[in-house]
Order: C-alpha cells, then sequence, then structure tokens
C-alpha cells in the first residue's frame, strides 16, 4: 500500500525531475517510473523519495544516471527478426511506389540498432530490385529523448552482442568485419540523427513513409499513447506504415485511419482517401 506522504513526495520528485530535465513525468506510467526511480534509490543506498529527491540536487551526475534509467534503451538489430522479414514486402512497396525516396522515422531510436536496421532493410529491397545507386535517395530520421542514446547513434559502432538476431549474411554485407562493427557508410550517409520528445514535440518532419515506434509508447499513459498514434497518422503518407512493438496495440480515434495488415508483427497501414 502507498501511504499518502509516500505519494505526495513521489509527485514531489517526479515535478523536480520534469523542471530540472524536461522529462514530462506525468506522461509515463506510474508504476514503470517508480520501479525505475527505485533502481536507482537502491544503487544509491537511500530509502525514500524525499532522501533521493535532496540527492539529485547535490549530484548532477545522478540526475544523468537516474534518466539513463528511466528512458530504458535496451535494444537490437533486427529486434524480432520475424517481424523484419513480414516487413520487407512492404518496403519494396513503399519503395517501389516512390522510387527509392522512402522517408522512414525511427521514433525512439535507443543507440540505433532500429535506424540501422530499417537502413540495412532499404539497402537490400534496392539490392534486391538491382537499384543500389538508388540508396542515395532514401531517408531515416532517427530520433530519441537521451543524450547517451543520441551519441551513440551518432558514432555507431556495435559490440558483437547487438547483432544476435541479424541475419549473419547481412552483419557481412553492411558492417565492418570485426567487433565493435560500423555501418558502412552508405548506410550512414542515409541515416540521420535528432533530438526529439515524443511526448511535446511535432514529428520532426512529414510526410513519412514508414514511422517504426517500438517498444516506446510502452513506457506511456493511455492519454499519451493516444496523443502519439494520432500524431503518427498525421504524420504518415497515405498508404504509409506504421510498425510498432510486439506487445503494442494501436487504439483511440486514430484506430479507423489505419488497417491492421499483419496483427502478430503490429504492421498498420494508413488508409488511403477513398
Ligand atoms: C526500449 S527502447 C526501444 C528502442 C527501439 N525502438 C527498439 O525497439 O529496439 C525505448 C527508447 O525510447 C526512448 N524514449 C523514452 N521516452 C522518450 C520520449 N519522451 N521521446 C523520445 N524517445 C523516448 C528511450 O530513450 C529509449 O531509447
Amino acid at each position: 500500500m502507498k501511504s499518502e506522504q509516500d505519494e505526495l513526495a513521489f509527485r514531489a520528485l517526479t515535478r523536480k525531475i520534469t523542471q530540472a530535465r524536461g522529462l514530462a513525468c506525468d506522461s509515463y506510467k506510474d508504476r514503470c517510473l517508480r520501479r525505475r526511480i527505485s533502481v536507482r534509490m537502491r544503487a544509491r543506498g537511500v530509502h525514500t523519495f524525499a532522501d533521493y529527491g535532496r540527492l539529485l540536487e547535490e549530484d548532477a551526475l545522478e540526475y544523468d544516471l537516474l534518466l539513463d534509467a528511466l528512458t530504458i534503451n535496451v535494444t537490437k538489430f533486427f529486434r524480432n527478426v520475424e517481424t523484419w522479414r513480414a516487413l520487407a514486402p512492404w518496403i519494396e512497396g513503399l519503395w517501389k511506389a516512390r522510387r527509392g525516396e522512402v522517408r522512414a522515422w525511427s521514433a525512439g531510436c535507443a543507440s540505433g540498432e532500429e535506424p540501422y536496421t530499417m537502413a540495412v532493410a532499404l539497402a537490400e529491397t534496392a539490392r534486391r530490385l538491382g537499384q543500389p545507386a538508388l540508396l542515395g535517395r532514401a531517408r531515416v530520421d532517427a530520433t530519441d529523448i537521451d543524450r547517451a542514446s543520441l551519441e551513440r547513434t551518432r558514432a555507431p559502432a556495435y559490440p558483437e552482442a547487438a547483432f544476435t538476431e541479424m541475419p549473419a549474411e547481412l552483419v557481412h554485407r553492411y558492417f565492418t568485419p570485426e567487433p565493435p562493427r560500423r555501418p558502412v557508410p552508405e548506410l550512414q550517409r542515409i541515416v540521420r540523427v535528432l533530438k526529439h520528445d515524443l511526448t511535446s514535440e511535432p514529428a520532426p518532419a512529414a510526410p513519412y513513409d514508414l514511422i517504426v515506434c517500438r517498444n516506446v509508447v510502452i513506457y506511456f499513459d493511455r492519454p499519451m499513447q493516444e496523443r502519439l498514434f494520432t500524431l503518427f497518422a498525421d504524420t504518415l503518407a497515405p498508404g504509409g506504415l506504421l510498425l510498432l512493438g510486439k506487445v503494442e496495440t494501436l487504439f483511440g480515434p486514430a484506430r479507423d485511419r489505419f488497417r491492421l495488415e499483419e496483427p502478430r508483427e503490429r504492421i498498420y497501414q494508413k488508409a488511403t482517401p477513398a
């Protein structure tokens, strides 16, 4: 049971974090915030939210560690590889319709494995269609709120563990041979890294043909999830694709603007006007 005092101290702490670092805590699920903050409290041997708030005032580094913990940036190349297999023909459709000029957004890109997976998927499409020279027309915007993740996406170099789901053939084709592996320049050229807060900012560009937002909305409360789904619907071009995480489901008013094309893989297509 949460005491009223504990609840007040928790609210005061999340307000302090929002004011100091701009993270809109009130858009995140409470239990998620509590769990993450408790991890840092245990790490520092602090037992109450009030004491932890005081600690934050004295220790700027702890703020950085807390934000890292709150923004949970677990990721992998080709995470749920079957999803990327299911997405491939859809990407091919977009590629043909846009003659390579596919505009894609990885929203909540963590350390870059997801946007580079998208870049590989586009490069593979170009290769299969015998149009590798057109890859330079494509663009993948990689955005996140987390400073450390963005730095890693900007200087991409990955340990072997990041590739366990990625087909070996693709690793060899698109990354340097030795770990830490770097993406080939053709991929780096099409990925643009931007700081962006999904809870408060408009889309970084529009329209997009493909939005991949996986394992991000799960941390937000329902009103924020609905708001984001509407933002994605507004931001996608007609016929554009939205890919969510395996356990994420589109709901709210935006639901009527999409068709669920691949239910298991959470691939949605924005309806085209009649
Ligand atoms: C679990 S990771 C998901 C990474 C990747 N999309 C994937 O599925 O492998 C969640 C990411 O969402 C980012 N994130 C959390 N809150 C955010 C916000 N308000 N705006 C943008 N990104 C946010 C985190 O920093 C983190 O990198």
